[in-house]
């Protein structure tokens, strides 16, 4: 039986939620990405996989994860035992990302740069370990803080620690949540929607990635077109 979401009622926890939902789609799509390649034996788009990690690393990494370690955690600590052990865990997952990005950004060049020799299925099974074990972690770790730490600060933290919460947590958030990204991203999720749609239907990840790459209301380009993002 699957846990019920918490009832998102402060604008910090639909945002968490939201930034879950595109990190879990991204990873999702990878790891299928890296499954479809595999079943099709031939080799991915490698500047795609790049820009995925990349996009990981930019911002569930570097915006999602302190923003919750710095604001959110601090206060719910002392509530009980069993919370603080749970935070502490969360704590750990969050400080161990950092390096995990790095060791799948360099399998993923070993893999890569490997390619054209007889390493290359090794090289490819490599990055398609970690990028799973990785992908795992974190669906998990999401898990967790949706069952146990969000409703825990829904029921416990008053109005002034969410005026505070929500002033920091809309300052800066993942352009796959549903708004515009950044002039300078579009690129990046222009390449990605490109390996993307050559690789089966990706559905949701392919909208998402889609409305951040692109402007408002345009529909997605065709394939062949330039802000679909191939060339390679
Ligand atoms: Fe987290
Ligand atoms: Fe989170």
């Amino acid at each position: 039986m699957s846990t019920p979401r918490p009832t998102l009622t402060h604008p910090s926890l639909s945002i968490i939620c939201h930034e879950h939902r595109a990190l879990s789609a991204m990873l999702r799509s990878i790891v299928l990405l890296l499954r479809e390649h595999r079943r099709r034996n031939t080799l991915p788009d490698f500047d795609a996989l790049q820009a995925m990690l990349f996009y990981v690393d930019e911002f569930p990494e570097k915006l999602h994860h302190p923003k919750e370690s710095r604001l959110l955690f601090p206060k719910l600590r002392g509530h009980d035992a069993h919370t603080d052990a749970v935070l502490d865990r969360l704590d750990r997952d969050h400080a161990h990302g950092e390096q995990a990005i790095r060791e799948l950004e360099h399998a993923l060049l070993g893999f890569r740069t490997m390619s054209g020799t007889r390493q290359c299925e090794a090289r490819r099974a490599d990055f398609e370990t970690l990028m799973k074990k990785y992908a795992e972690f974190y669906l998990d770790h999401m898990h967790v803080e949706e069952t146990e730490i969000l409703p825990l600060a829904q029921s416990v933290l008053s109005d002034d620690d969410w005026a505070e919460l929500d002033a920091a947590f809309l300052l800066n958030r993942d352009p796959l949540t549903g708004h515009q990204a950044d002039e300078a991203y579009k690129p990046l999720f222009a390449r990605i929607v490109g390996a993307l749609r050559h690789s089966g239907n990706f559905g949701t990840m392919l909208e998402a990635l889609a409305s951040a790459a692109l402007p408002t209301g345009s529909p997605p380009p065709p394939p062949g077109h330039p802000a679909g993002g191939e060339g390679s």
